[in-house]
């Protein structure tokens, strides 16, 4: 962890936020590379959730609704975390977080510790609008997206032709209160979800069938961009971890070096928001009204994005490297003219370079040696690293190294892209 931590850092994956005055806990900047990622991550999951298919609509609503949104769903009465407090300093904790309690009792060094009796705490971050800074009017940053898409259900429905079972998917920030930020971004104050609300008859038969169909469909999305099987488990909740919402909920965990971790829910949230809304469906064939049940999938960006860093993260022998699934790493190749000091070899790489960042995010290095340039691409992931050497003026073919493997084979340029496109 401590490894990945510091990469990130050094080459510009991510950045505690505001750090030059100190920092603030649960706030994160992605960096030129880190912001690469995770569009990337945002873009495969719109490709598949939404583009490639013909039952799923995507929306993007706004971060600060009417409040009596939050009222309805039920946020502001039970979104809430137990908190108790150390008597002896004051610190606060969440009770259920039994690793950090006994972690702050051992701070204290065998004395005596007495905690507070746990209260609720609201997670929903407020905010005041307008000229009246008033406590009693307060508005709030979104704790899910989801509530953007039950309040547009009926326009969404009203706009396009999608009929039940559907979906509408989302993007974007959410905000929440977190007692104890912590494990690098893992538990932000200020997090990007993905998800989708996928509408269906409300029958207990139909919830089964698409409850597992997502499961399967979500767990099969982060394998195919190459998070290790093993690393990957589902994991039910019990009745009394459940969000106030939901019926049924299976997370979809990572092996992460601080233990099997949450990165992605499912959930069966049966007709709770679209009731709470009172919104309704009619079907258009039969005519019949009903409150369609919801089942739900929400990924965290910043959670996925660092569960794939700590995945592809590798140590070979004198190198370090992350084997990012091509369609995630940052830049997809390099470029590299053998020397820097060569024009006809340099003009030569330049040509490459501009065509090839025509349709495909890449870098260009013409510093130092060539092992270094490897070795500096190995460290962010970049698959494959294309060398113009003196061969190229003979016979118009360039090197292309494969990250993992190391080995190099000669290429025609013009087949190069072809060859970075294959899936
Ligand atoms: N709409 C349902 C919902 O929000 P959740 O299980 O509370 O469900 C879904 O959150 C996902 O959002 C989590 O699996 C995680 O990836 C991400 N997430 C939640 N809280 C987070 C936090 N404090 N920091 C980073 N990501 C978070």
């Amino acid at each position: 962890m401590d490894k990945v931590v510091a990469l990130c850092k050094r080459r510009g994956f991510i950045y505690s936020s505001s750090e030059i005055y100190g920092g603030i806990s649960g706030f994160w900047d992605y960096g030129p590379l880190g912001v690469e990622l995770k569009n990337n991550i945002k873009k495969e999951w719109w490709k598949s959730m939404v583009q490639l298919r013909d039952d799923v609509v995507g929306i993007d609503a706004s971060i600060i609704m009417n409040p009596k949104v939050w009222i309805a769903s039920g946020h502001v009465e039970a979104f809430t975390d137990p908190l108790i407090e150390c008597k002896r300093c004051h610190l606060r904790f969440r009770a259920d977080n039994k690793e950090d309690i006994k972690n702050h009792e051992a701070t204290h060094k065998g004395k005596k510790v007495e905690w507070t009796e746990p209260k609720t705490f609201n997670l929903l971050v407020k905010t005041y609008l307008g000229v009246t800074e008033e406590e009693k009017d307060p508005a709030y940053l979104r704790g899910e997206i989801t509530q953007g898409v039950f309040v547009n259900f009926k326009n969404v429905l009203d706009s396009s032709r999608i009929k039940i079972p559907f979906g509408i998917a989302q993007i974007g920030k959410a905000f929440r209160n977190e007692i104890t930020p912590g494990n690098f971004t893992y538990r932000s104050r200020e997090f990007e979800q993905m998800e989708l609300e996928f509408f269906i008859q409300p029958d207990e038969k139909e919830a089964e069938t698409w409850f597992s169909y997502w499961k399967m469909e979500r767990m099969k999305w982060y394998v195919s961009l190459g998070m290790k099987k093993e690393n990957l488990r589902l994991r039910e909740h019990q009745p009394g971890e459940r969000a106030h919402y939901a019926k049924r909920a299976e997370d979809i965990e990572y092996k992460a070096p601080f233990g099997w971790s949450e990165f992605e829910g499912v959930h069966h949230r049966g007709d709770w928001d679209l009731s709470r809304h009172k919104l309704i469906y009619k079907d258009a064939d039969s005519g019949r009204e009903f409150t369609p049940w919801v089942i739900e999938t929400s990924g965290g960006v910043d959670r996925s994005a660092l569960f794939f860093l700590l995945d592809s993260y590798y140590e070979d022998r004198d190198r370090t490297l992350l084997r990012l699934h091509p369609k995630l790493a940052p830049y997809k190749a390099a470029v590299f003219p053998l020397v820097a000091n060569k024009k006809e070899l340099v003009d030569v790489a330049q040509k490459i370079y501009d065509n090839l960042r025509k349709g495909l995010f890449v870098s260009w290095d013409d510093r130092g040696n060539i092992g270094k340039r490897y070795a500096a691409q190995d460290e962010i992931g970049t698959p494959y690293c294309i060398t113009v050497d003196y061969q190229t003026l003979e016979d118009k073919t360039v090197t292309i190294r494969d990250r993992d493997t190391t080995k190099q084979h000669r290429i025609k340029i013009e087949k190069l892209e072809d060859e970075l496109t294959r899936e």
